[in-house]
């Protein structure tokens, strides 16, 4: 009776043990894909990689984050520093955790990914489980935020600025009739570039 506890014991610690290590193997594997390449390095057209290429915005942590599929947005030069800026209306589900975190992940794909992209910019994360989304696995990033190793570029961004788009400081007052019939102005986010990934 002692010798079998001995033995269910030894068993399930050396099984946790090989868990333990293959969940670790896999979140190395996933950022070891990566390299990490600073803002100078950096060789990507902006207007064509988020306005074609598109790219999924994510905020949250661990289990606990969504994301969405976004097209309008910029990356640039801002108070010293390599910053994105980013647009989410207020009723998108990600707009809670763009509001909530202090980082959020610009993530882009190659071509074959397209249909993934217009899946994660068509249906919305307060329906669907984003989170354990088939097509795409989630990593811990440097600062926390959840990135996805299927990517090809990541961008981890620390939030600086947050301003909802006021309407009287349209200088062309036909975006606002065009865009923003519904009156649900952006939120616009500029966050510091803090790491650039790349495959
Ligand atoms: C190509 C494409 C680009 C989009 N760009 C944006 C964008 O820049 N900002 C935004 O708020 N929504 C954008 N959307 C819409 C959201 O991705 C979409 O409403 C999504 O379902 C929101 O998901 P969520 O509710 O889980 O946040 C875009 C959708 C597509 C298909």
């Amino acid at each position: 009776m002692k010798s079998n506890m001995h033995l269910i014991t030894t068993a399930i610690i050396i099984l946790t043990s090989i868990f333990t290590l293959k969940c670790q193997n896999q979140n190395n594997m996933e950022k070891s894909e990566f390299k990490k390449i600073t803002y100078k390095e950096f060789d990507e057209e902006a207007i064509k990689l988020i306005g074609h290429d598109w790219m999924l915005v994510t905020a949250g942590k661990q289990n606990d984050f969504n994301m969405m599929t976004a097209a309008w947005g910029g990356l640039g030069w801002l108070w010293n520093r390599p910053v994105a800026y980013i647009f989410v209306r207020p009723q998108r589900h990600t707009f809670t955790f763009t509001e909530r975190e202090d980082y959020f992940t610009l993530t882009f794909f190659e071509e074959s990914y397209r249909s993934i992209l217009m899946e994660m910019g068509t249906v919305s994360g307060r329906d669907f489980d984003k989170i354990n989304y088939e097509h795409l696995t989630p990593f811990v990033t440097e600062y926390g935020s959840i990135a996805f190793s299927e990517a090809r570029i990541v961008l981890e961004c620390k939030k600086l600025f947050a301003t909802t788009l006021n309407p009287d400081d349209f200088t062309d007052i036909s975006i606002d009739k065009e865009i923003y019939p519904a009156k649900d102005y952006h939120i616009m986010y500029i966050g510091e570039i803090k790491n650039i990934l790349i495959k």
